[in-house]
């Protein structure tokens, strides 16, 4: 079976070898801590498990049938209640054309106009709510769920309502938990063990990503591959989570402080956003650890990309590569050639667009910025499955590398303390 590749070729001339080495012994044995459950956080390595759950086959069940009866599914929730399932549906999904039932997603901002069109949107549409949160607590989602609940409640009256919102929450504890069995809806449970940014493979997201039509299986027999080729077991030349946790410790270590992750498919922009949740909040913390970037290209060629080629030396660059592309759109001879493309006869955009990521590539690497490729060979699910479990083990190690608790997120504690201070929470 084909999987995601590393290749470290564009990186390696800038990589102190006494570095690389000490980072992948470190590596090994960060990996064998997660394994063994010895590391810091080790109550949250629940996430380990989530490729093997049998709980698909009751989300594929309950997404049929909600697929049959709404419009229109709203999606609430925030950071890592929301990102994941964004990011595969957003990658695997028509840019163009609204998806049927069409997803939208609310509760991941507190912007007033945001909300008033939402409402006003929803307003003829048969919809539902899917609410996600695992404290069930979190200002943004409940206050969105608060406003969808009234509005739900009013257009359909309280049965129905029920019938058309799903809660996904803590077994035990937190207001959704308690108002989802107080008004009797469907619930699906977050695991204790697992974190929000690393539950994309439980109901979090599971559920949302089948709501769009889309293969959950396959998704998870992805990850499931990924880990059966990751484990502590398998030497560093053929073990990718090895290969980027090391490589990216050691450019760390040798002064690189923002990892820009960039993808040549505007598609993959919610993946980029999703990654940059995952690393920030598990590594930035102790005043150590990579600054997570993003940028699409060739689109910030065109603005970020001066930066990149030519601005401070503090930056490295992973590209998602993919292998395949699949529209197959060629460019043709043109008699009169006014615009001069004629070079390009008989070239499909993906071979155009994959020559632009050549050409960067070797400007960058002129540039002095190291970059990772991680190639991927198809955009579909089965290698998304792959990349999301390849992006939590490798997070996981290098969180470990850092010496720092990659499972908890102390400091976005106090941006909240002092807003309730301000809104006179009891
Ligand atoms: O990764 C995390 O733990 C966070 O980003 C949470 O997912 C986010 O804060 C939302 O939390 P909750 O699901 O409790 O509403």
């Amino acid at each position: 079976m084909d999987r995601i590749t590393i290749n470290s070729s564009y990186a390696n001339k800038f990589l102190d070898s006494n570095v690389l080495e000490s980072n992948i012994s470190k590596s090994e044995k960060s990996l064998i801590e997660i394994e063994t459950g010895s590391g810091r956080g080790n109550d949250f390595t629940g996430w380990l498990n989530t490729p093997y759950s049998d709980e698909y086959l009751e989300i594929i069940d309950v997404a049929k049938n909600f697929r049959e009866r709404f419009d229109t599914i709203i999606i609430v929730g925030i950071g890592g209640s929301y990102l994941g399932s964004r990011a595969i549906i957003s990658s695997l999904t028509d840019t163009f054309k609204k998806s049927q039932p069409e997803i939208i997603y609310a509760g991941n901002n507190l912007c007033e106009q945001y909300h008033c069109e939402l409402l006003q949107y929803i307003d003829d549409k048969n919809f539902a709510v899917i609410v996600i949160s695992k404290s069930g607590t979190t200002t943004e989602p409940a206050i969105a769920f608060r406003l969808l609940k009234e509005k739900i409640e009013k257009k359909y009256g309280k049965a129905d309502a029920a019938s058309r919102i799903i809660a996904i929450t803590d077994k035990s504890k937190g207001a959704l938990k308690k108002t989802a069995d107080s008004e009797g809806y469907k619930t699906f449970v977050i695991p204790d063990d697992v974190g929000g940014r690393f539950s994309v493979l439980t109901p979090v997201g599971l559920l949302p990503i089948a709501l769009a039509g889309l293969d959950i299986f396959e998704i998870l027999k992805g990850a499931q591959e990924i880990d059966n080729h990751t484990t502590s077991a398998i030497q560093y030349d053929r073990n990718i989570v090895l290969q980027y946790a090391s490589i990216r410790s050691a450019l760390y270590q040798q002064g690189k402080k923002i990892e820009i992750l960039l993808s040549y498919n505007p598609k993959m922009y919610f993946l980029i956003e999703w990654w940059k949740q995952l690393y920030g909040e598990s590594e930035g913390k102790e005043g150590k650890g990579l600054f997570p970037a993003g940028l699409i290209n060739t689109t910030d060629l065109h603005s970020m990309g001066q930066y990149v080629q030519d601005g401070e030396r503090i930056l490295f660059e992973t590209v998602l590569s993919f292998e395949r592309g699949s529209a197959g759109i060629v460019i043709e001879k043109n008699e009169d050639n006014l615009d001069g493309l004629n070079y390009l006869e008989n070239k499909t955009i993906f071979e155009i667009n994959k020559k632009a990521e050549e050409g960067t590539l070797m400007a960058h690497l002129d540039g002095n910025v190291p970059n990772i490729v991680i190639s991927i060979p198809e955009n579909n699910e089965f290698y998304l499955g792959q990349l999301i479990f390849f992006f939590e083990k490798a997070c996981a190690v290098s969180g470990y590398n850092l010496s720092v608790n990659p499972f908890d997120q102390p400091g976005v504690e106090m941006y909240k303390s002092n807003m309730f201070k301000l809104l006179g929470k009891p």
